[in-house]
C-alpha cells in the first residue's frame, strides 16, 4: 500500500488516498518516495495539454530509499539513496551515444502511463492507475521505478529535497552546462525566471560567464535572479525586452534560453543573439505551437537554434555532479525550494502557478 494523489481526469484536484503497489518487475526497482518535486510538465499533463490516460499517479522529481530489487538490475541495491529522472530505453543511438534525453522511445517511456506490457504498478479496487510517469510517479509514498531512471546518489545529504535534480535543475542546468557550453567570459540571456529558468542561471555562474541576463515579468523573480549571480535583470513587463539585453551585452547575447514557450518571448530571445549566437528552447509549449523567425537580414548572422530535452544529460553522471557543485556552496538551487507535506499537493501546484512559490517539493515525512 502507499499514499499517493491520484487524478481521475483533466484539471482534476489530487484525490490523497491509498493505492495497492505491485511488485517490481524485470528492470525496476520499489523506492520509498522521501520528497517529490513539483515540476510545470506535471501540470502540461494535469490540464490536458499533453494526451494522458486518467486515473494515474503523476510525480517525476523523486528522491528516495531503494526497497526493493526487481529481477535483471544490477548496480542498485537496497538502502541505496536514489534521484528519480526521466526514463530511456537504454538500446537505442541516441541513448547508446550518450544522449538518452532523445531516447526513441521517450514519449511512451515518460508519457505512457504504464509498461510497453499494458500492466501499472498501481491499482484501486482491483482497477488499474496509471503509473510509471517519467518510469516513476512519484507522488506516492512508494512507487515502482524503472532502473534507467534511478541515479544513486551520496547519503549525508537531506534526500528530500534532492528531487527536483530529477527533472527541472537538471532541465535548466544541463542545458547550459552541457547542450549550450558557454565559455567563461562569456554572456547568456535566460528569458522566464522560473524553476528551470534559474537553474540555467545557476549554471552560467558555475560556468564563469560574465554578463548573464535575466527577463521576466515578475518583479521579485527578477531580485531573485539578482541574488543568484544575474549582472542584468529585465522586465518583459517595463522594458523594451530586445534593447535592453542588447544594452547589458554590449550589442547581443551568445546564448540564450527560453523557458516560456512563448511564441513572441523566443521571437525576442532570437533577436537579442550575438553573431553566432545560440539559443536553446526548453518550454513544453502545446503541441502545434509556432515561432516566426526572420531569416532574411539574420543569414549573415549564423545562429543557431536547438530545442532540449532534459538538459541533455546523462542523470546517472549529471546529478551526482549537481549534488557536488551544490554541497561546495556553488548551485544553491535549494533557494529555489518550498517544502509542503504530502497532502498539500493542490495547495503547492495553487503556489507554483500564481508564482509565489519557484520549486515546491512534497515531503512524506
Ligand atoms: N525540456 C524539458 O526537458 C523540460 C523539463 C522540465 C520543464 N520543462 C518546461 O520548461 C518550462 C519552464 O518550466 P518552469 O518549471 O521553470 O516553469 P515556471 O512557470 O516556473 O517558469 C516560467 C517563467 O516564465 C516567465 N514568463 C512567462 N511569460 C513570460 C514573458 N512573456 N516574458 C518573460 N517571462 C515570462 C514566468 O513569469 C515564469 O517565471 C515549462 O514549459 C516546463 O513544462 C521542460
Ligand atoms: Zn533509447
Ligand atoms: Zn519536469
Amino acid at each position: 500500500m502507499a499514499t499517493a494523489a491520484v487524478l481521475s481526469g483533466v484539471d482534476a484536484t489530487f484525490e490523497v488516498t491509498e493505492v495497492d503497489v505491485g511488485e517490481p518487475g524485470p528492470g525496476e526497482v520499489r523506492v520509498r518516495i522521501a520528497g517529490t518535486g513539483v515540476c510545470h510538465t506535471d501540470q502540461v499533463v494535469r490540464e490536458g495539454s499533453y494526451p494522458y490516460e486518467f486515473p494515474a499517479v503523476l510525480g517525476h522529481e523523486g528522491a528516495g530509499v531503494v526497497e526493493a530489487v526487481g529481477p535483471g538490475v544490477t548496480g542498485i541495491e537496497e538502502g541505496d539513496h536514489v534521484v528519480l529522472s526521466f526514463n530511456s530505453c537504454g538500446r537505442c543511438r541516441p541513448c547508446l551515444s550518450g544522449h538518452p534525453a532523445y531516447c526513441d522511445d521517450f514519449f511512451f517511456l515518460n508519457f505512457g502511463g504504464r509498461r510497453h506490457d499494458g500492466s501499472t504498478a498501481f491499482s484501486r479496487s482491483g482497477e488499474p492507475v496509471g503509473s510509471h510517469f517519467f518510469g516513476q510517479s512519484s507522488f506516492a509514498s512508494t512507487t515502482i521505478a524503472s532502473s534507467r531512471s534511478v541515479v544513486k546518489v551520496r547519503d549525508d545529504v537531506d534526500l528530500a529535497v534532492l528531487g527536483p535534480l530529477g527533472c527541472g535543475i537538471q532541465t535548466g542546468a544541463g542545458t547550459v552546462l552541457n547542450a549550450l557550453d558557454p565559455e567563461p567570459g562569456s554572456s547568456v540571456a535566460i528569458f522566464g525566471a522560473g524553476a528551470v529558468g534559474l537553474a540555467g542561471l545557476l549554471a552560467a555562474v558555475v560556468a564563469g560567464a560574465t554578463t548573464i541576463v535575466a527577463v521576466d515579468l515578475h518583479d521579485e523573480r527578477l531580485a531573485l535572479a539578482g541574488e543568484l549571480g544575474a549582472t542584468h535583470t529585465v522586465s518583459a513587463r517595463r522594458d523594451d525586452v530586445v534593447a535592453a539585453v542588447d544594452d547589458a551585452t554590449g550589442g547581443g547575447v551568445q546564448y540564450a534560453v527560453d523557458t516560456t514557450g512563448v511564441p513572441a518571448v523566443v521571437r525576442q530571445a532570437f533577436d537579442c543573439l550575438a553573431a553566432q549566437g545560440r539559443l536553446a528552447l526548453v518550454a513544453a509549449a502545446a503541441p502545434g505551437t509556432e515561432v516566426s523567425l526572420e531569416v532574411g537580414a539574420s543569414l549573415v548572422k549564423g545562429w543557431q537554434v536547438q530545442t532540449v530535452v532534459e538538459g541533455d544529460a546523462v542523470p546517472q553522471d549529471f546529478i551526482p555532479r549537481l549534488i557536488d557543485l551544490w554541497d561546495a556552496g556553488l548551485f544553491p538551487f535549494d533557494e529555489l525550494v518550498r517544502t509542503y507535506p504530502f497532502d498539500q499537493i493542490d495547495r503547492a501546484f495553487a503556489d507554483s502557478a500564481s508564482g509565489e512559490t519557484i520549486k515546491p517539493v512534497l515531503r512524506f515525512d
